[in-house]
């Protein structure tokens, strides 16, 4: 099988690092044509930024990152910093990227790779809010049509919510974006917090990262030593939810995971509830399903092949 095409699309984050390393270290299986950097978990320039250097820690400065959109569609920017720290991907000492952002916009690098690439060859990895991803099927709506798939982590259904008390952060960050690409008629599989607060670094599972003993898996370490902090004492968990690596691990391995074909709506109107992934699980309404909302991971070997895998760089 040739490797899979796809664009990770994303707002580093520690979690979208090791999501991006996790890429990188799967070339058999995984063409990585490009990241795609949005605000998130900290404004642009931070995303743009620690997405070089996660690549340059993977000995990869060739990789091309492009910067995307900077704020939300139509409400203000809200960022995590209580989680990620100040840099978006505090923990460990990494140095300042050397290698340029590519020239261009983000949201014009994923319209022309889709309109160039083969009908139906690429997939959209999207780890943060779906700004981008939006913007590229407003401004050129034959696109979507193009994709092969969209895997992407947000939405919650029985975990609710993370950011609000009924709202995932990527999602709750940019509903519109999220409502126009859940409308989009792409094949979409959804990695929510179900399946992610089930994928939690132990410390056995960051003593096995750390014990590879490589820059890569000390990083990898530290940054988890600095993330699990906030979940930790928000939830008593045993560790920090592995959210994003979640969605390059369902594109390596899809029989690690579970989920039923459903359909999911989100909220864009009340306040209260902005953000919500109404995720009609049990079959109640008529809607016509629209994604695979996953529900359940192997953790055990989601971490196998992670460590595995990080062991290659
Ligand atoms: C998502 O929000 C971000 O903080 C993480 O990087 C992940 O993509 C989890 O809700
Ligand atoms: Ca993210």
């Amino acid at each position: 099988m040739p490797a899979r095409k796809i664009i990770i699309d994303t707002d580093p984050g520690q979690d979208d690092a090791v999501a991006i390393l996790l890429a990188l270290a799967s070339p058999e299986e995984i063409d990585l044509l490009g990241i795609t950097t949005v605000a998130g978990n900290v404004p642009l320039a931070l995303t743009s930024r620690n997405a070089r250097m996660v690549c340059e820690l993977a000995g990869r400065p060739d990789v091309a990152v492009y910067a995307g959109c900077d704020r939300p569609l139509r409400h203000r920017l809200v960022t995590a910093e209580h989680v990620h720290g100040k840099t978006g991907l505090d923990g460990p000492d990494l140095p300042e990227p050397q290698m340029p952002l590519a020239d261009g916009h983000a949201v014009d690098f994923i319209i022309d790779t889709l309109r160039r690439q083969p009908a139906g060859t690429v997939t959209l990895c999207p780890l943060g809010p779906l700004t981008n991803i939006a913007t590229a099927f407003e401004k050129a709506p034959d696109v979507a049509a193009r994709v092969q798939e969209i895997v992407l982590m947000g939405g919650a259904y029985f975990e609710v919510g993370n950011i609000t008390p009924a709202a995932e952060f990527n999602i709750y960050v940019d509903p519109e974006a999220a409502d126009i690409v859940m409308k989009s008629g792409c094949d979409i599989t959804i990695v929510p917090l179900d399946v992610t607060h089930k994928a939690l670094v132990t410390q056995s599972r960051n003593d096995a990262f750390r014990a590879l003993g490589s820059p890569v898996g000390i990083a990898v370490a530290q940054m988890t030593d600095f993330f699990e902090r906030f979940d930790k004492e928000k939830y008593g968990s045993a560790g920090a939810p592995l959210h994003d690596p979640c969605v390059t691990a369902f594109v390596l391995r899809p029989d690690l995971f579970s989920g039923r074909h459903i359909n999911v709506e989100i909220e864009t109107g009340s306040p209260l509830t902005r953000g919500m992934t109404v995720a009609d699980w049990w079959g109640v309404t008529d809607r016509s399903p629209n994604a695979t909302f996953l529900g359940d991971v192997e953790a055990d070997g989601l971490f196998a092949l992670l460590t595995e895998r990080l062991a290659r760089l």
